[in-house]
């Protein structure tokens, strides 16, 4: 079942989604080599309850924290851990979940760690602009192959391998609701999008080959070559002409210029 959202429904996800955009640009403000992922997940944890959010990844299905932090090799849904120290040349996925006003936001960044090899920036600006390819496609009337088929050419023309395990989903007053949102499919096939479904799309993308495989936590999924992958999210409403995308990478962005350039 497929819920669509009403104008009013649209502007608390939005709002929500707000303050996830918020958390992650105060995460872009620290990472840094020597810190470690547990740090990020305290300072996330404590913004969201500060500013009338709830962490809704923290006790899902088990889950034991309010990120997950996928560093290079791992693709998705990494634990956070005093173990985890970030080193220059490292990227890190940071993907989390808020609840406020009664819906979820879902957003993901995936952030470069000091210096990064020239290969793997390539391998972060393609991702972004591959969802940014994909968001543009999820218009009223078109179909949901249209934005996995536009994902997956993106980034496969470009040498790169998309993940088949996971996929986008709905979201709203459950934190994944249908539609499935896959980032590999064909143009004109899957549900015709109808405007106020709102859908978390999010890319994972592999510089090497797309085989997965689960660490002993029973979470953590990295690449079976080691090599590393990309994952970038954003929540948005499918409307008639253009999408309305919820999620803002804004903040960040700011945070990341004013620290680098
Ligand atoms: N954004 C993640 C997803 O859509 C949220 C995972 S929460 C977790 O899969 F608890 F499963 F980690
Ligand atoms: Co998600």
């Amino acid at each position: 079942m497929i819920f669509l959202k009403t104008d009013e429904e649209i502007e608390l996800l939005r709002d929500s989604n707000l303050l996830l955009g918020k958390t992650l640009a105060e995460l872009a403000k620290v990472i840094a080599p020597g810190v470690t992922t547990k740090q990020l997940d305290k300072i996330a944890y404590e913004y969201i309850c500060d500013n009338g959010g709830t962490p809704s990844c923290l006790g899902y299905e088990g889950y034991p924290a309010t990120l997950c932090t996928s560093v290079n090799e791992q693709v998705v849904h990494g634990i956070p851990s005093d173990d985890v120290v970030l080193k220059e040349g490292d990227i890190i996925s940071v993907d989390t979940c808020v609840l406020k006003n009664g819906f979820h936001s879902d957003s993901a960044y995936t952030f470069p760690v000091g210096e990064i090899a020239p290969e793997t920036m390539a391998l972060l600006r393609t991702t972004k602009e591959a969802l940014y390819k994909g968001i543009e496609q999820a218009v009223a009337g078109h179909r949901m192959g249209d934005v996995s088929a536009t994902i997956q050419d993106y980034c496969e023309k470009r040498g790169y391998s998309v993940v088949r395990e996971f996929v986008g989903h709905g979201i709203g007053r459950d934190m994944h609701e249908a539609p499935e949102v896959p980032n590999y499919g064909r143009k004109g096939n899957g549900i015709v999008l109808k405007s106020g479904m709102v859908l978390a799309i999010e890319p994972m993308i592999c510089l090497g080959r797309r085989n997965l495989i689960f660490q002993n936590d029973g979470w953590t999924t990295r690449t079976v070559d080691r090599k590393p992958a990309a994952h970038y999210e954003l929540s948005v409403a499918v409307r008639n002409g253009k999408a309305d995308i919820l999620s803002t990478f804004q903040y960040i962005e700011e945070v990341l210029k004013e620290r680098f350039i």
